[in-house]
This record gives structure tokens, sequence and C-alpha cells, in this order.
């Protein structure tokens, strides 16, 4: 019956305090793998970036943002006193772009960087380079603040002739033979950029995370702690880590995986890669939910078992519609009938159908917030939080837009780190990473 399908779906998906607190603990003794020895599971990449802004830093710079939805170009202009102005142009990348051979997606940043200098009219010569952030969000082997390998690709992409490559030679390369005179000075993840914005505003910034296309977090470590930084000798105390938190479990220990997210996992471009990920971000929600529905109608449970051509497309059933679905509180739940009948193509659905929906959706999305608060407190035990309280700042389309995870985030850790959780502060972070690109631009100067 309907009922005992969905109970049993329920429990599939359900992650009681216990199993929190031990995916939390298995994920704190990953990151310190990560910080000891090179090549781990979650890498723990060392950003260079060891100065902690105070918001007194002034300068204008440029800043490039690939790997969320759109990429981004920015003008940076710190005023000083925690203050910035930022312009900036999206654009596109295609997913031929995504997939094609990496030198044309470089040649594509450097066209987008050059249409931005002549649209804005920003003046750049040979003789001054205007200095640039590079934002790349994926995992590379950094090894300085401008250098950095490709690990592997993420989040959809899988341009060959990228991975092993130093990604700001790359761009450089580019902007130099468009002759667009530009220098690329600093490379950092979108996390990493994130924390660095959120810090300059501030000052009680203990993590930068992303809850977006994919999902990540970058922190504060002491650099005594990371064992496998040998040959690096500052006067600082602390480095931020980008923790590359996506790839946690790839070895399935711990992440409670149902038989639909085996199936993501199997279809997918990156198989047995980017576990937590999977279970997170925005790019994978749907398509978990798909494919829980498409069970649903293969028992003839759901929809009287009819689908339709979207439904049964890969990754169709966007996370956007999940955020609508969830956030439908009408009594017939027109919304949701609309996303299914109009924009899925589904035959006339019941109030029983869209209410089966909407509790998938729910499972689905609260297990995501849950486990990305295991992540959360993991970093948040392994950092010292002042008797003040912290904050941690957060960017994404999953936080900005997807009912209710924040709330769910916080009660999950709640339960995680009892009363302390009290005093951390979720913060919405907009569009921090151009900022944080060019914060690293200038603190590497
Ligand atoms: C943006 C950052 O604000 O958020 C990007 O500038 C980041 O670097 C992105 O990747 C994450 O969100 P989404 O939802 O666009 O992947
Ligand atoms: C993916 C990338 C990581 C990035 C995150 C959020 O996990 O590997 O580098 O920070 O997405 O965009």
């Amino acid at each position: 019956s309907h009922k005992s399908a969905i109970d049993e779906i329920t429990k599939e998906f359900e992650i009681n305090t216990d199993k929190l607190k031990k995916i939390s603990e298995h994920f704190r003794n990953e990151m310190n793998k990560g910080l000891e020895k090179h090549g781990q599971t979650v890498a723990m990449v060392p950003s260079y970036v060891t100065g902690i802004p105070t918001g007194k830093e002034v300068g204008t710079f440029l800043a490039l943002d690939l790997g969320g939805t759109n990429l981004r170009m920015c003008q940076v202009n710190l005023e000083g006193d925690g203050k910035v102005s930022v312009r900036q142009q999206k654009y596109k990348v295609s997913d031929s772009l995504k997939n094609g051979e990496a030198r044309h997606l470089f040649d594509y940043l450097a066209d987008c960087v050059d249409k931005f200098l002549s649209e804005f009219n920003i003046s750049s010569s040979a003789e001054d380079k205007l200095k640039l952030g590079f934002t790349f969000s994926f995992p590379v082997d950094q090894t300085a603040i401008n250098k950095g390998s490709l690990i592997y690709w993420t989040k959809g992409y899988t341009a060959p002739g990228a991975v092993g490559k130093d990604v700001v030679f790359m761009l450089q390369d580019s902007l130099n033979r468009k002759v667009v005179p530009v220098e690329v000075t600093a490379l950092v993840n979108d996390t990493v950029g994130t924390l660095l914005a959120h810090a300059y505003k501030h000052s009680n910034t203990l993590l930068g995370v992303i809850l977006g296309t994919g999902t990540n977090g970058a922190y504060f470590e002491k650099i005594s702690n990371i064992k496998k930084l040998k040959s690096f000798s500052s006067n600082a105390d602390h480095m931020v880590i980008n923790i590359e938190w996506g790839a946690f479990d790839n070895e399935r220990k711990v992440l409670p995986l149902t038989m639909f997210d085996n199936k993501l996992d199997r279809k997918s471009n990156n198989p047995r890669k980017q576990a937590l990920e999977k279970f997170i971000s925005g790019m994978y929600l749907g398509e978990i939910a798909r494919n829980v529905l498409l069970n649903l109608i293969d028992r003839t449970l759901l929809f009287d078992g009819f689908s339709s051509k979207d439904l049964n497309n890969q990754y169709y059933f966007e996370t956007e519609y999940m955020s609508t679905i969830e956030a439908d509180d009408t009594n017939t739940l027109e919304k949701t009938k609309r996303i299914l009948e109009e924009s899925l193509n589904l035959p006339s659905t019941t109030l029983t159908d869209r209410q089966i929906v909407k509790r998938v959706c729910q499972l689905v999305g609260l297990r995501a917030a849950r486990l990305s608060a295991a992540a959360l407190s993991a970093v948040i035990s392994q950092c010292n939080v002042p008797e003040s309280g912290c904050n941690i700042g957060i960017d994404g389309s999953l936080f900005l837009f997807y009912p209710s995870f924040k709330e769910r985030i916080k009660r999950a850790l709640k339960e995680c780190l009892g009363p302390n959780a009290d005093k951390i502060e979720l913060d919405l972070a907009p569009d921090g990473s151009g900022v944080g690109a060019a914060l690293a631009a200038m603190l590497s100067a």
C-alpha cells in the first residue's frame, strides 16, 4: 500500500542523532588524516592564505569565479572599514565547454575577462597589469597562493586536458595569447573566498561554507596541525584549509546509502566519487527524489503507474522544483500540481499523488540538511569556539532558496553539539567568493 511503502522509504532516509554523531566523528578523523598526509579522501587542501582580513584592506582587484551556477567576473574595490563595492557580470558555461577540451574552456574564461574590461571601461596595461584572483571551485593540489593543479573535476565538469595541470598557468596562458593585460595572482576555492569575505566583515568567523551546486567548507587551521605541510615557513599561526568535504566517505563506511543513492551514483559521470556531495548538494537532490518517484511509479503506487518523458530524463526533476514543492502550503498543493502536470507533463495527478511527492522531497531535503550539520559539527569541534560564540558564512543556491534548510541544520547541530550550538551563528554570505578572491590577491601581495 501507499502507506507502508512511504513508511519504509521514510525509515531509509531518516538519520537519528546517534548516527549523526557517528558520521560527525568519522568526519573529524578523516579531516585529521587529510592534515597528516597528501592524497587522502578528504583532501584538506592548504590554501596558502595565512592572513586573516582585518577589514582595513584597500585596493582594486579583479576576480573570476568558475564552478557555481554561473561564471562570474567581478571588479572589487576594497574600501577599508569592512566596506567593499563590487561590479559584476555573469556568464553562462555551456555543457560543451564543461565537457570539451579544457583549452577551450580556459580560452572562454579569458574572453570573458576581456569582454568585462571593455564593457566596464576598466583600464589595465601591460606596464601596470590589474591583478586577478581566480576562484576555481574544484579540488586542486595547491602548492602556493598562485599555483595549483586540478586533482579531479566535480559537479558535472569533465573537460579533458586539465587534470594534473596548473590552472593558474592555464588561465594566464589563455590571457596572454589573447593579449589581455591581467595578472592572475591568487587561486582560491569558493569556500576560501567565502570565508575571507565573511571574515572581512565579521571578525569572529570560523568557517566558510558552500551549499549550492556542490558543497564544501573552509576554516582556519593551526599551521602546526598541518603535518603534511613540510617546507613552508611563515610567522603566521593559522592557514585557511579547503576541506573538500564533498569526497567524504567515498569508502562508504558510514553514509546511509539507499538504492536511490546507489542508482544516482552508478549513472553519474563520477561514480564512487563525491559521496557526501551526492547526498547534500543542489546538483543531486532532485535526482535522488526522481529516483524515489520512479520507484513508486514502477510499483504503481504513484500517478497510477504513469510517467512522462520528462520525468524519465536524468536530472529533469530539478532541485528548484523541490524548493517550490516543499514551500507549497496550498490546501490542494496547486504549485506542486503545476510542476508535475505543466513542467513535467505528467497526466492529471490526485491530491494523494501530490502529497506523496511532497513527502519524498521533505525526506531528501531533510536528510541533506542533517548531513550538512554532521559536517559542520565536526569542523566546529576541530576549532576552538570562543566563549562568545562564532559565525559561519554560508553561500550557495541551496542555502539561499531551499525552504527550512537553515532551520533544519540548526536543529541537527543542536543534537550534535548540545547547547553550545546556540552560540553558533549561521549567516548568509552572499557572493563572497569574488570579494574573497580579491582579498587573497591582496593578502598575497
Ligand atoms: C556563489 C559563489 O556566490 O556561490 C560561487 O560566487 C559559488 O563561487 C556559488 O560556487 C555556489 O552556489 P551555486 O548555487 O551557484 O553553486
Ligand atoms: C565541489 C568542489 C569544491 C567546491 C564545492 C562547492 O565540491 O569540488 O571545490 O568548493 O563543489 O562549490
